[in-house]
């Protein structure tokens, strides 16, 4: 029988599959009958759909996987029975390793954006920043290694601009939303604006890693990407002789502070009008970004939201 390569949503009940999937546990248990079974999804780009596992053997195995784990699913799509709305369910007989020959491209969300676009839009707006000092402290924060990552990273695991380029295309977008702001209020340093809204995340690309499932870091487990882009921010800052020293604190309380108080996770909370700006900025960024999953949600308007805790209407 064919097991040629599709996306997961080009698959109908009855057919046969053996491809790499991103497969999450989200249960394991004994059934009535005494046998083990393993419950959970399967992802590709295309989206997602429920596996159950009733093989004992199997099961195990899938159980003392890392969750998220990429292995080559081998099985059977079927109509869920318990699902109101016919959905589709993979019912999986066996499990193998992804070795390194297998092409994973499908598993790794991209940008729906132009990058070299956003490339382009990031480096125009480091070079509006007017003070000479912090242009070039974010220039050289934003180069090398740092700045490979930087464009490739994805702002989040799960819930707001989780794929490749997202940390690029959300830290340029809150920088046009911040300096709109910062436009239109009197007496704003628009210069630590335009630094901070550019450089308030960039910890994540030593919090959430760019392979497959971006998961956390144990260095982003451990310390939080507030504070591992205030070391970036601050070991480039040691390397520029005589930064001003309240352009180095308000540019750091901006990275430290973006999460508004210190019940989101902020070491520090907003105390200056430039850093409640870069905060709502990027509150509001994230948020309008949770309108964009709506090709998955089967046509209906209205979706329950993860990150936002509430039904939200994905409109047009
Ligand atoms: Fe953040
Ligand atoms: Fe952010």
């Amino acid at each position: 029988m064919s097991t040629e390569f599709r996306l997961l949503k080009e698959f109908r009940a009855g057919d046969r599959v053996q491809q790499a999937v991103l497969l999450h546990l989200q249960k394991f248990g004994t059934a009535v009958n005494g046998k083990k079974y393993a419950r959970g999804t399967v992802q590709d780009n295309s989206g997602a759909m429920n596996f159950i596992c009733f093989n004992d053997g199997v099961a195990e195995e899938i159980r003392n996987l890392p969750n998220p784990s990429v292995v080559i699913a081998i099985g059977q799509v079927s109509r869920d029975k318990y699902a109101a709305d016919g959905a589709l369910q993979m019912m999986v007989e066996a499990i193998q390793q992804a070795g390194s020959e297998v092409d994973l491209s499908h598993l790794i969300p991209y940008t729906p954006q132009n990058i070299e676009l956003y490339e382009r839009t990031l480096q125009e707006n480091i070079q509006a920043i007017e003070d000479h000092a912090l242009r070039q402290l974010v220039a050289v924060v934003l180069t090398g290694d740092v700045y490979k990552r930087f464009v490739k990273n994805p702002a989040a695991s799960k819930y707001h601009h989780a794929y490749i380029g997202g940390l690029l295309e959300h830290s340029v977008d809150v920088a046009r939303l911040a300096m709109a702001i910062a436009r239109e209020t009197e007496g704003i340093d628009k210069d630590i604006v335009m630094a901070g809204a550019l450089l308030h995340d960039v910890g994540k690309i030593y919090e959430i890693s760019a392979d497959v499932g971006f998961s956390y870091t144990e260095t982003g487990n451990l310390l939080g990407h507030l504070a591992l882009g205030a070391f970036v921010v601050d070991r480039a800052i040691a390397g520029i002789p005589d930064f001003p020293e309240h352009q180095a604190a308000d540019l750091l309380h901006i990275l430290l502070s973006h999460h508004g108080s210190m019940e989101k996770g902020s070491p520090v909370a907003c105390a200056t009008k430039e850093s409640f700006i870069v905060h709502y900025a990027d509150e509001l960024n994230a948020t309008l970004n949770q309108f964009q999953y709506r090709e998955e949600n089967n046509g209906n308007e209205w979706q329950y939201n993860r990150m936002l805790g509430r039904q939200i209407r994905l409109g047009h």
